[in-house]
């Protein structure tokens, strides 16, 4: 009889899509992998919405950036064949978790890699603002600086200060350990519960939001916007806060009303602000808050390390590449 006809197994790759073009690191873990088609939107610019819905059809992987909204609209634009969804961020606001746990899709992120680099970006930040670094720099250029001067660009320094910190997570805890040797007196934290453990290595206690905002010279926000964190350093907040306290916020620009961080800044309610996250992203050139040299705003820069960005890159590949195989991913998000 003639020879039994040998099928021949077709293993098609799994498709995936690149919201951006990622570190080289990543995108070679990425290629290097078999199995795996990987489509990219190959520009430093963000991929156009409809290019992006109309990109992800049919996709089995999805690697994404914080400025790319995952909701509904994007997973209906993908349909039932996609699995995983990698972030290249510690941070999850932008992807709708309630949307994507009832497609059964798997959602790895980046937390741990990026935590020294935007610890170190808070502190800068915090010295930036307090010490008015900006703005005392911008006077050297434009002959602002005519001689020494007693009390020309004073600023308020650590030492001895109290510090709050809303969120003592991982970024949290990372900037209390940096600021501590510069002489902080006493360290207070808010968040969701205390933390005993953890806040024994500053000596911090946990207050309410309303007590740090009155106690502290130094705020720090590190935590996650929730629904409970969104717009929560508002016009009571600050009112609360000393005149000559220092509002940083390293998190999600949503925590902050910006109305009124404005308002507070304009009127002497508190002293500086330094923000590397504003809402919206980025900031429009002409916000009022633009215009204070009291508000030292970045481009939300806190993980912008080469090291840090590439790192990142490449556990938001291999989080893809996990989920796609039905592995376990190295860093995945449990909803
Ligand atoms: C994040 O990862 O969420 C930060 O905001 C940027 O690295």
């Amino acid at each position: 009889s003639p020879c039994p006809r040998r099928m021949r197994a077709v293993v098609r790759a799994m498709e995936v899509f690149v919201t951006r073009r990622i570190p080289p690191a990543g995108l070679r873990a990425l290629s290097e992998a078999g199995g795996c088609a990987v489509r990219m939107w190959d520009s430093e610019e963000p991929v156009p919405r409809a290019e992006l819905l109309a990109a992800v059809a049919g996709k089995q992987g999805l690697l994404c950036l914080l400025s790319d909204r995952v909701d509904r609209e994007l997973l209906e634009a993908a349909g039932s064949s996609l699995k995983v969804i990698s972030t290249m961020s510690v941070g999850f606001d932008h992807l709708d978790l309630h949307e994507i746990k009832k497609r059964g899709i798997r959602v790895g992120y980046t937390p741990d890699v990026l935590t020294d680099a935007t610890a170190e970006l808070s502190v800068a930040l915090l010295l930036a603002t307090c010490r008015r670094l900006p703005e005392s720099a911008e006077e050297v250029k434009n002959g602002g600086w005519t001689t020494w001067k007693p009390l020309w660009m004073c600023g308020y320094g650590l030492s001895g200060s109290t510090v709050g910190i809303i969120g003592l997570g991982r970024i949290g805890q990372a900037v209390a350990r940096r600021l501590k040797p510069f002489g902080v007196k006493k360290f207070l934290y808010a968040g969701s519960r205390p933390k005993p453990e953890i806040a024994a290595e500053f000596q911090a206690e946990f207050v309410p939001i309303t007590r740090l905002a009155e106690e502290a010279d130094f705020i720090v926000v590190t935590c996650a916007l929730t629904p409970e964190t969104q717009g929560m350093c508002n016009k009571d907040f600050f009112c609360r806060m000393k005149k000559n306290a220092v509002f940083i916020n390293t998190s999600r620009g949503a925590v902050v009303n910006q109305e009124d961080l404005y308002d507070a800044l304009v009127n002497g309610q508190i002293a500086a602000a330094g923000l590397d996250v504003t809402t919206p992203e980025p900031l429009p050139t002409d916000h009022p808050l633009l215009s204070l040299k009291n508000c030292v705003i970045l481009p939300h820069i806190g993980s912008a390390t080469y090291t840090t960005r590439n790192t990142m890159s490449v556990l938001a590949a291999n989080n893809l590449l996990a989920g796609l195989k039905g592995e376990p991913m190295p860093s995945e998000l449990l909803l």
